[in-house]
């Protein structure tokens, strides 16, 4: 560096810790050496959320809250996205990435997470880094289910007015609730308009917070890694762990080979199947909100459907209360338990490679489950497997097998035949 540079360099350091930061979170932070494909999801995430605030400023630029209806008669809201869609230069690629990129969020957030039930990533002492986790995929739900209510068509319209209709269950205060949720009695203008606010700047505030307090706690206490073995206990005489490598210049690198594999795949959808078969952006969504004609089945869009499983499964009134109180209540807690993973593993082990036979098939079995209960959110609840196997029993045991999964961990993960660990990473 010249010493021009070098001078205006340490002007910026002696008030801003510059330096000390790139150092302390790049070039001179030390990650475990062992890294491997699932590692690439936690950069992945990072890109998809900058892809979606980008866009996503662009489309304010040209789209309307507005449920009233035009000159043609269509509303205001859905006319301004065909406006982004036909007429503003670009407008489709825009509109897209960001529908797609919904989807591509929840994909790699689920790989994301899976990754971390592959390893024990939520164990001690990284318990923070998951909670903070949860929290982003409550958020991340909720920023998603308030988008797509913005295109008003008739899956927004409808979908909104389902899952609003939901706590409308909750005893005493329900009712009231879900008026405060719309702001009307029914999903109208006025629910567009608070559902824009919490959907541009409200919740990706919130999001973009938990996302620095969730890489924050991880720099804390460092990652965890495919062998499940704290790199932090074996140091060398240069205090740096043995198994660890800077994060700069290896993992950047390694990250954007990730990136590219991923802009690959991501841009085929974007330029060939932007909807997705229909699971993207449903099929009724390009018909515009209409508040007088229900469409024969609504279903959420894939990402929500095994939450909107258990949902169905609870067809019981329990202690006099409804069952679509009960419904919410399973619904809710499917998402919430997850935080509690770190309390309820008590295996001596972290990563799956050194995991007993239980946990292997425990975890082969949820995500059977998950992907089946995903399935069935998305069919009507009258659905039989090969026309004969009714879809709704298999709901309600795969619902009670995902709940069992979670509350009878602390029993079979403890009882489970573990490997020893290494004392060092394996490769
Ligand atoms: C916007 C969403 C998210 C972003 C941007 C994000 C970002 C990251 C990044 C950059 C890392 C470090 C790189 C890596 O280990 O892959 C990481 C690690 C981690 N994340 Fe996330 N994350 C998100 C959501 C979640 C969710 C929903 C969970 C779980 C509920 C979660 C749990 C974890 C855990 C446990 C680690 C540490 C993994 C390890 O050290 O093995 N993250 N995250």
């Amino acid at each position: 560096m010249t010493t021009k540079a070098q001078a205006v360099l340490d002007w910026v350091d002696e008030r801003f810790p510059l330096t000390s930061s790139i150092k302390g979170h790049l070039t001179e932070y030390y990650a475990p050496k062992n890294f491997n494909f699932w590692y690439f999801f936690g950069s992945l995430a990072l890109l998809v959320l900058v892809i979606q605030i980008v866009t996503g400023i662009f489309l304010v630029m040209h789209y309307k809250p507005d449920a009233s209806l035009n000159a043609s008669g269509v509303p205001v809201a859905f006319a301004s996205v065909e406006y982004i869609m036909r007429d503003v230069p670009g407008g489709w690629i825009i509109r897209y990435m960001h529908s797609t990129g919904a989807s591509a969020f929840f994909v790699v957030v689920y790989l994301h997470m899976f990754r971390g039930l592959l390893y024990g990533s939520y164990r001690k002492p990284r318990e923070l880094i998951w909670i903070f986790g949860t929290l982003i995929f409550l958020a991340l739900m909720a920023e998603a289910f308030m988008g797509y209510l913005l295109p008003w068509g008739q899956m927004s319209f409808w979908g909104a007015q389902v899952i609003v209709n939901l706590f409308s269950a909750i005893p005493v205060i329900g009712p009231d609730l879900s008026v405060v949720i719309r702001g009307d009695f029914v999903v109208s203008d006025a629910t567009l308009n608070r559902f824009f606010s919490f959907h541009v700047i409200a919740v990706p505030l919130i999001l973009i917070g938990l996302v620095v307090a969730h890489i924050v706690a991880l720099h804390e206490v460092g990652s965890n890694n495919p062998d499940g073995v704290e790199i932090k206990k074996k140091k060398g005489a240069d205090g740096h762990p043995l198994d660890g490598i800077p994060f700069h210049p290896y993992y950047t690198v390694k990250d954007i080979v990730g990136v590219v594999g991923f802009l690959i795949v991501f841009s085929f959808i974007v330029f060939f199947a932007p909807e997705g078969g229909g699971y993207f952006l449903e099929f009724n969504n390009f018909v515009p909100a209409d508040p007088l004609k229900t469409p024969p089945h609504i279903a959420p869009v894939w990402y929500f459907t095994p939450f909107y499983s258990l949902l169905r499964a609870m067809v019981w009134p329990l202690l006099g209360i409804d069952a679509k109180f009960w419904g919410v209540v399973a619904m809710g807690g499917g998402v919430v338990i997850i935080a509690f993973l770190p309390w309820l593993d008590r295996s001596p082990v972290k990563s799956i490679r050194y995991r007993g036979p239980i946990y292997k098939s425990m975890l082969t079995a949820f995500v059977i489950a998950f992907f089946i209960l995903g399935f069935l959110g998305t069919q009507p609840p009258s659905y039989a497997f090969f026309g004969v196997i009714p879809g709704a029993p298999v709901a309600q045991l795969l619902s009670l097998f995902y709940f069992l999964f979670f509350l009878t961990m602390p029993w079979w993960s403890k009882i489970d035949k573990c490997k020893p660990e290494p004392d060092r990473v394996t490769g």
